[in-house]
This record gives structure tokens, C-alpha cells and sequence, in this order.
């Protein structure tokens, strides 16, 4: 069994009570409620009475107006465009840090000592390896699998080999926290290169222990027999920027659905692996396979994004890698990897056609009403795919890739939800519109 390493830090920052209430008249009838404000100053009325009080419930489909739990990891203000981890803007963090130094951030709630980071480090080196046995689960898919179903189901297969971590024990979860968020950070890694040299009908590569996190994750993608990879042109460092700026997002579909899965005690492994089935979507994660998509489409249309942009107006079709529930100014993190973009190319001295059509739409959109109105800005997952593109990654394992990304921020999640003292389960209600009460037709009265 590992031994823990390092305590998770409980960073525990409570939401204040205002002075100010908000009264719900309903009918004869006023119900008055706290109104609660965050550490950035937002604020909610807290209607968690108002079911018991009134009989009412609140209608919010979507969660669009619905804080669904306090959480100390990540803001965003979507209105001016800031995103910042544990308090750290993401420009900061992305010009002078790491993905693996930002994964610990976001889960222990502080920047680690050098100690502390080399703890880390090698916590997550010496993990890399899949027990053998895996191996035959893999050879159970079809190769015409998609990487995030294999992705999800070997997640969760995990965790049956380290049963002393993903026990549904809430208690005995949590002791081996540490080992787990460690263990899970390195295996991911391992465990998409695999997804994806099953697809390829490519043999396995073992991972190696001197490489650091992204250029172990090429080296076992790309390692051909006699041919290791070599990186000349910093793809390296593009691969762990992507990494850094995918590491957590607040209450997106996909972290909702760890808490979710979390709220009912399920295990670490378990509800991250059902957030890689939420990130899967076109609408979320999946975002960044179709943004490629499309743009090849464009490109194989002779068109240069006027037509495309056209046809998205008439809702004819849907620029993706553009709007965002939360930001309605433009997504910081597709700055970052719009610049990215740029220099990364140019170092391979790759002229993408793709690219110049992706800056057209770009400059198209943010000069038409129709986006402006709307507040439709480029998201993370407009230029990101390029940068996957340019380091030969194909397009079925982008979404895989935001996964690994985006694996700090979910079990900063379930940690958050496993401590919280709350043990309420997530549990929304509904209006009904079905039919009212019938009767059983015996099948010989039916039709
Ligand atoms: N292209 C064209 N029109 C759009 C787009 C778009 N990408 N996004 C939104 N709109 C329009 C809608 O048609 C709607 O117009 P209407 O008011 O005339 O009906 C209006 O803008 C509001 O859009 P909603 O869909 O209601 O906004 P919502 O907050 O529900 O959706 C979403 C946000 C899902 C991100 C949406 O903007 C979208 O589908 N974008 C493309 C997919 C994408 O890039 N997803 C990745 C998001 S980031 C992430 O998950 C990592």
C-alpha cells in the first residue's frame, strides 16, 4: 500500500451573511431570506428554506442563475474576463508556472515549497506504470473506439485495483486522499497514450521515469519502435500550457457532475470518471474536436469564414469554440492560447490554412452585431485544438487531452464536496408535465 505524503490543506472560506434579505411575495404570503456574498463580492439569495416555507420550489433550467455550493478553488468573472485559481490570475500562472505545480495548487490550496513540489513530482513519477492486467481490457475495445469512452471506463476500472482508495467509505477515501489524487494525475496520462496506440494498432509504450509530465505523455503517444521522440520545436512546453490552462473552471457540466456523483459518496475514481463522459459533449469539451471540424469543413469549402459566419447567424449552424454560459467578454485562457498559437507554428514552420480562416471568423464575429449582441467571445476551445493539431495529436484525442487537463480541477472538487461536513446528496426537484393519475388498460382495451 502507498504511504500519504503530503495532508491536504482544508481551506475552508465560508460565505458571509449581508445585512440586506430579499422577501419572495407569493399570493397574501412575504418569505424573507438571507442574502449571502462571496469572497469576491457576489451575491445570492439563500432560498434553501423556501421549499419548507412556501411549498415552492424555484424553476432554473440549465443552473444558469443557481449557485449549487460554495467553493474556495476557482473565480471567474465572466463579465470582465478573469479567471483565477486559488486566487492566482491565469496569466500569472501560465507565464510562470507549470501544470503540475498548478495541479498541486488547485488541490492542496497553496503553491508548494520546493519540498513539497518535489514531493509531489515524484509521487506522480513513480505512478505512471498500469498494472499489466489492464492491458487485456483495452484489447476488449473495438479499435473504432472513441478515446474519452475507453478513457472514462478504464478511470473507473482503476480504481478496482486500488480498492484500499475507492472504498465509497467516505472516511477511508479521504485517509488515502493524497495517493490517490497522485496516483489518478499520472495514471490519466498513461492511460490516454494507451486509448490512443489501441486505436492506432500501435504497441504500447512503457512511460519513463526522467521525463517530466508532458514530454512523458508525448514520448509514450509518439515513440516508435527504435525511434524515440524527440521534441525540437517546444511542443513540450505547448502541450503543458494547454495543460495549466485546463486545470479547473469553477461549476462547469462536467465538475457539477463530480460533485454530483460525489455528493452520494461515490469514490474519487468513480466520479471522475463520469466527468470525463460530461466533458465528452460537443457543448462543453468536446467543443475542441469540432471547432477543428469545422474549420476543415470551411477550409474543404473553398470559403474563408464569411459564408460559415453567415449560416451560424441563421442558425443554419453553430460557430463552435465561440459563447460560454459564464463569460461574456472574452475566455483569458484563449488569449493565452491564441498567442500560444502563433509561436508555436512558426517554431515548426507550419503555415496552417486553418489558422488564417480561424483568425478570419474571429475577427468576423467580434465586428457583427449578431455576436456582439449576444456577448459571443472566443472560448478556450477556439485556438486550443491547433496547438494539439501542430503537435500531431489527432483530432479524437483532443477532448482527452482537456481531461487530463482538467483532472486537478475535479478532484479538487471531490475533496471540496468530501469535506465540506455536508453530507446532503444532490438531489433537484422538477415541475412535472406528465400525464395526471390513469388507470392500467389490460392491452386487449389499448390502441
Ligand atoms: N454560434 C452561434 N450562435 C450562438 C453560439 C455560437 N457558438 N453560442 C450561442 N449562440 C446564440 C444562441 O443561438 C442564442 O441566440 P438567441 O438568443 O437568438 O436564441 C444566444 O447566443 C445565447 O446562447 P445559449 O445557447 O442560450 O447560451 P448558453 O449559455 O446556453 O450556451 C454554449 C453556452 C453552450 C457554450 C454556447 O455558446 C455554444 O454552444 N457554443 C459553441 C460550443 C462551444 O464552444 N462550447 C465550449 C464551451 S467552453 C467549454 O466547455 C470548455
Amino acid at each position: 500500500m502507498l504511504k500519504p505524503h503530503v495532508k491536504a490543506v482544508q481551506l475552508k472560506a465560508s460565505f458571509k451573511h449581508m445585512e440586506k434579505t430579499a422577501s419572495i411575495h407569493i399570493e397574501d404570503k412575504v418569505y424573507t431570506y438571507p442574502v449571502i456574498t462571496g469572497t469576491e463580492g457576489e451575491h445570492a439569495i439563500d432560498v434553501r428554506r423556501l421549499r419548507k416555507d412556501s411549498g415552492f420550489i424555484t424553476f432554473d433550467e440549465g443552473f444558469a442563475n443557481t449557485g449549487s455550493c460554495e467553493s474556495a478553488i476557482t473565480f471567474i468573472d465572466g463579465e470582465k474576463g478573469i479567471l483565477r485559481n486559488r486566487g492566482y490570475p491565469i496569466e500569472e500562472l501560465a507565464k510562470h508556472s507549470g501544470f503540475l505545480e498548478v495541479a498541486y495548487l488547485i488541490i492542496y490550496g497553496e503553491l508548494p515549497t520546493r519540498e513539497q513540489s518535489s514531493e509531489f513530482r515524484a509521487k506522480v513519477t513513480e505512478n505512471t506504470a498500469i498494472h499489466t492486467n489492464m492491458h487485456a481490457l483495452f484489447d476488449g475495445f473495438p479499435s473504432s473506439s472513441n478515446p474519452m469512452a475507453i478513457l472514462s471506463s478504464m478511470l473507473n476500472a482503476l480504481g478496482c485495483y486500488y480498492p484500499e482508495m475507492a472504498s465509497n467509505n467516505r472516511e477511508q477515501d479521504l485517509e488515502h486522499f493524497d495517493n490517490a489524487a497522485a496516483l489518478l494525475i499520472s495514471k490519466v496520462r498513461t492511460l490516454a497514450a494507451m486509448a490512443y496506440r489501441k486505436e492506432m494498432g500501435l504497441p504500447f509504450v512503457y512511460p519513463k521515469h526522467d521525463l517530466r509530465y508532458a514530454a512523458n505523455f508525448l514520448h509514450m503517444m509518439f515513440t516508435e519502435p527504435y525511434k524515440p521522440f524527440e521534441d525540437h520545436a517546444g511542443l513540450t512546453e505547448a502541450i503543458d500550457l494547454f495543460l495549466l490552462l485546463h486545470a479547473d473552471h469553477e461549476q462547469n457540466c462536467s465538475t457539477s457532475t463530480v460533485r454530483m456523483v460525489a455528493s452520494s459518496g461515490a469514490n474519487l475514481f468513480a466520479s471522475v470518471a463520469a466527468g470525463v463522459c460530461a466533458l465528452w459533449g460537443p457543448l462543453h469539451g468536446g467543443a475542441n474536436t469540432q471547432v477543428i471540424r469545422m474549420l476543415e469543413a470551411i477550409h474543404r469549402d473553398g470559403d474563408d469564414g464569411s459564408r460559415f459566419i453567415e449560416s451560424a447567424k441563421a442558425g443554419k449552424s453553430r460557430l463552435m469554440g465561440f459563447g460560454h454560459r459564464v463569460y461574456k467578454n472574452y475566455d483569458p485562457r484563449a488569449k493565452i492560447i491564441g498567442e500560444t498559437v502563433e509561436k508555436v507554428l512558426s517554431k515548426l514552420g507550419v503555415d496552417d490554412p486553418l489558422l488564417d480562416i480561424a483568425r478570419h471568423l474571429e475577427q468576423a464575429a467580434l465586428n457583427d452585431p449578431y455576436f456582439v449582441e449576444r456577448k459571443l467571445y472566443p472560448n478556450v476551445d477556439f485556438y486550443s485544438g491547433m496547438i494539439l493539431r501542430a503537435a500531431g495529436i489527432p483530432v479524437e484525442m483532443f477532448t482527452v487531452l482537456f481531461a487530463i487537463g482538467r483532472l486537478p480541477g475535479w478532484i479538487a472538487n471531490w475533496h471540496e464536496i468530501a469535506t465540506s461536513g455536508n453530507t446532503k446528496i444532490h438531489r433537484p426537484r422538477q415541475i412535472y408535465t406528465g400525464p395526471n393519475e390513469r388507470h392500467f388498460v389490460p392491452i386487449e382495451e389499448r390502441g
